[in-house]
């Protein structure tokens, strides 16, 4: 196992929260992530890198060993299963919930609803526990288009505001889990490298109480 420690962040909404957190626990990236093309990014400490990935991508790379520590949100852990991650620290941000959304009253009814959802595993299993049959669809984005155009009944995706859902037309209807981004760990990484990696979850976790104190 190499001396490096890597950092693996999610590009897009996660990043720019995280950095600001990563800072206060003393990391940050020698030059701004997305200035260059660059994947992999030298920090301000010795032996620490930062590489920046697709959101769904964060736990596979960890998993794996390939990235030491992630950043990556709960929806994503949860589709994932979170296999051979340890899940040490709630940093609270990218707060959202997931939920079962349609038109009013669209979850009501005994026939099998069609759910389309970027999160099929997550949607399978919710519906599987309550014993209700529903058929599942695969999407990559734009959710709320579907019960628009005859596809689905349902949806399940993430709500903060609900400004996407009421925009068109659209309410929450069931509510599945609260959404915040975690780090996460890699369980070989936590034995080998327990020092460096323990040191920066303690900076972090001051990071995140010395926020909501
Ligand atoms: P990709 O482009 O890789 O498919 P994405 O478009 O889902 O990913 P983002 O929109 O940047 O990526 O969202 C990344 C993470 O931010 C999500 O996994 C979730 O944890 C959180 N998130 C998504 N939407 C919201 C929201 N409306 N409010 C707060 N957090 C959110
Ligand atoms: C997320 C999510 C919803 C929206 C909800 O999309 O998929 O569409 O945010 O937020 P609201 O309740 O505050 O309106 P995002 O903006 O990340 O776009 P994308 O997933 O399509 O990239």
């Amino acid at each position: 196992m190499s001396d490096i420690l890597t950092i693996a962040l999610s590009k897009g909404r996660i990043l720019e929260d995280t950095l600001p957190l990563l800072a206060e626990a003393g990391i940050e990236p020698a030059e701004p992530p997305g200035r260059s093309r660059k994947l992999v990014l030298d920090t301000n400490r010795e032996g620490v890198k930062i590489v920046i990935l697709r959101a769904t991508d964060v736990p596979t790379y960890v998993q794996y060993g390939a990235a030491d520590l992630g950043v990556a949100g709960k929806d994503v852990l949860m589709e994932h299963g979170g296999r051979d991650l340890y899940e040490p620290l709630d940093l609270g941000i990218a707060r959202c919930r997931m939920m079962v959304a349609g038109k009013p009253g669209a979850n009501e009814g005994h026939d099998a609803l069609r759910v389309a959802t970027k999160f099929v595993n997550i949607t399978r299993r919710y519906f599987a526990e309550q014993g209700r049959q529903v058929e599942t669809v695969k999407l990559y984005g734009s959710m709320e288009l579907a019960p628009l155009a005859g596809l689905a009944d349902l949806i399940v995706d993430l709500v903060d505001t609900g400004n996407t859902l009421k925009a068109n037309g659209l309410e929450p209807l069931e509510h599945i889990a609260d959404i915040s981004s975690r780090l996460i760990v890699n369980r070989a990484a936590m034995k080998m490298k327990h020092r460096r990696i323990k040191g920066l979850i303690d900076r972090l976790a001051a990071a995140v109480n010395a926020r909501s104190t």
